[in-house]
């Protein structure tokens, strides 16, 4: 079954280079009321998104965010923070007793970001635009947290660069459907045949794209990321006051 929207989502493919053409303010007002009106855990709305227009802040966050040039090439960057901060000061005028940071409200606060992001990035890609996230912001959390003022109980989930695209990169296949979507219970028998089929997917996809290291399969990827990746997300947080008792 297809639909336009259903066909837009199909089209996504991360966009990494732009042209010099803005996004314009209305645009970006259509992409945050999108955004704005995402689903959200009992309506807290625990997320907040920082546009950086700055040109030297942008830099900046460009290199602690590991030399992405599209940060800075983009018209508009957003980082995409959970947000505590702001419910505890609603909540803390008709709560007397301590306001605990628990691991409950890391979740729904890192869910509440995703959730408008992802509306932020389906209207934009509506509107002809495109996107890619930037997981590098977690990077050096520290830094661009002290950079971007966030106060406690507030930390940066990813960035998104927007802007017109100028690339038309290869639709990126996604594993096989039952891999993804089980009836009732999960199935752990067929997941080595599904990783099978997907690493030769990848592994031809791979060769069909110029920048991708020919062949690689998506188990090999996978493996990349197998070891000690930004382990000091625990301390950073913890310095963020997220105790997630
Ligand atoms: C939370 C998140 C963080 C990401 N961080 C980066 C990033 O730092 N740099 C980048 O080039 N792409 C980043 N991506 C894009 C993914 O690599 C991309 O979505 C994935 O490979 C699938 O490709 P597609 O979006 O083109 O379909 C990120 C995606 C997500 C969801």
């Amino acid at each position: 079954m297809m639909n336009e929207t259903i066909g837009l989502l199909k089209q996504h493919r991360s966009i990494r280079k732009f042209t010099k053409d803005p996004v314009t303010a209305e645009q970006l007002d259509a992409i945050l009321t999108a955004a704005q009106q995402a689903s959200t855990s009992s309506n807290m709305q625990a997320y907040s998104v920082i546009g950086i227009t700055d040109k030297e802040l942008r830099s900046e966050l460009a290199k602690l965010a590991g030399n992405q040039a599209y940060i800075e090439e983009s018209s508009v960057f957003l980082v995409w923070c959970a947000d505590l901060y702001r419910w505890e000061q609603a909540a803390k005028r008709h709560y007397d007793e301590e306001i605990l940071s628990t691991t409950e409200n890391f979740i729904i606060g890192t869910v509440d970001a995703a959730l408008a992001a992802q509306n932020a990035a389906v209207a934009a890609e509506s509107l002809g635009l495109g996107i890619v996230y930037i997981g590098g912001i977690r990077n050096q959390p520290e830094q661009i947290s002290e950079l971007l003022e966030l106060p406690q109980h507030v930390y940066p989930v990813f960035g998104m660069c927007i802007g017109v695209p100028d690339q038309s990169p290869l639709d990126r296949p996604r594993l096989p459907r039952s891999a993804v979507y089980y009836e009732n219970s999960y199935n752990t028998s067929t997941i080595d045949s599904n990783i099978d089929a997907y690493d030769e997917t990848m592994s031809n996809y791979m060769r069909a794209r110029s920048n991708g290291k020919a062949g690689t399969t998506w188990s090999e990827a996978m493996a990349a990321k197998a070891g000690p990746v930004r382990m000091h997300m625990r301390s950073f947080l913890q310095k963020q006051g997220f105790e997630l008792e």
